[in-house]
């Protein structure tokens, strides 16, 4: 996507408030140049996702320094002049040390008074506990939302688990859906079926089944006990088929192994594996690799295999927001 100053200067009937957020804006009417400048202040987390979307933001990336203090509490500084501008603080929240990270470059982005902060987690984590399923635990989902709000003007991220989250929150939360980066990554490939691991996920593989002009299905995944979880493959041919398996996240990527391998063992020829998030605990891309034939995921977690990116959806979410 570009972003194209006289649209939204149309759209916007001049109002600087909600001018598109590149570095010089042409103001037609009274035919002069502002200059008005978007930050990004990315984590650790998520550097490459940051410069694909200061790119097409034309927003200026602020040099963070870090470092750790003798006793290795976690220290950060933004470098930039931040106070009066539109800043997005972009970063995952997947390990403990992301949270700390992400918490403290919130608060100093916040202590320089910008006009305005948001959050971008294009992973939340901690949202899979989003309720209490046993009698003294934490929500934890509600723990960081609340967090995370008493700093954020506003929130946006990707694919939460639950939608749940959301209502934790104490300003607005956009949680995107990426379904057209997927699509247009998948639209020339050879694919017979789309199945999701299990029915929660089957709204997305039925999408994108829809878009592509494919059959979708989903495994039948039933708890047995505490230890056993039963799947069921659907009914269907698969002999010599081209099978996508789509879902949210790939975790410990036991889900996913054991999908692709009951497929495989019913005689499939190509087995992709497509998610959001791909976390890979344990070595479990290696373990798919093994079995399917290509693993892709989003740049939502920034690894080898995200090879569909989800900018553009953040960057539309954002100038969506700053226009509404
Ligand atoms: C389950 O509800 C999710 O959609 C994923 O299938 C699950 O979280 C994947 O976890 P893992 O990779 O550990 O099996």
């Amino acid at each position: 996507m570009t972003c194209l100053p006289g649209k939204y200067l149309e759209e916007s009937s001049l109002n600087i408030d909600f001018i598109c957020p590149i570095q010089k804006v042409f103001l037609k009417d009274v035919n002069t140049y502002i200059d008005y400048k978007m930050y990004i202040v990315p984590s650790s987390t998520a550097y490459g996702l940051s410069e694909k979307l200061a790119s097409i933001l034309s927003a200026d990336i602020s040099e963070v320094e870090r470092k750790r203090f003798p006793d290795n509490e976690m220290y950060v500084r933004v470098k930039e002049d931040i106070s009066g501008q539109d800043v997005m603080v972009i970063g995952n929240t997947k390990n403990d040390s992301d949270l700390i990270e992400y918490l403290l470059l919130l608060n100093a982005v916040r202590e320089e008074d910008p006009k305005s902060l948001t959050a971008i987690i294009p992973y939340f984590g901690y949202a899979r506990q989003h309720m209490r399923y046993h009698s003294g635990e934490p929500i934890s989902s509600k723990v960081f939302t609340e967090a995370i709000s008493e700093y954020a003007d506003r929130i946006i991220s990707v694919e939460l688990h639950n939608d749940q989250t959301i209502k934790y929150s104490k300003v607005p939360f956009i949680n995107i859906k990426i379904m057209n980066p997927i699509y247009q990554y998948f639209k020339n490939g050879d694919i017979d079926y789309i199945i999701s691991p299990d029915d929660g996920g089957y709204e997305r593989a039925r999408n994108l089944a829809n878009k592509l002009g494919v059959e979708s299905y989903y495994i039948n995944k039933k708890r047995i006990n505490s230890n056993t979880v039963q799947m069921d493959l659907p009914n269907v041919n698969y002999k010599n088929k081209n099978v996508l398996l789509v879902d949210d996240i790939i975790s410990t990527g036991g889900t996913i192994i054991r999908a692709s391998q009951m497929l495989k063992d019913r005689g499939v020829n190509q087995i992709g594996v497509c998610a959001v998030h791909g976390i890979f605990a344990g070595n479990s891309d290696k373990k798919i690799s093994d079995i399917a034939t290509n693993l892709i995921v989003t740049d939502t977690i920034e690894s080898k295999y995200s090879k569909i990116t989800i900018a553009g959806e953040i960057a539309s979410a954002l100038l969506n927001k700053i226009r509404a």
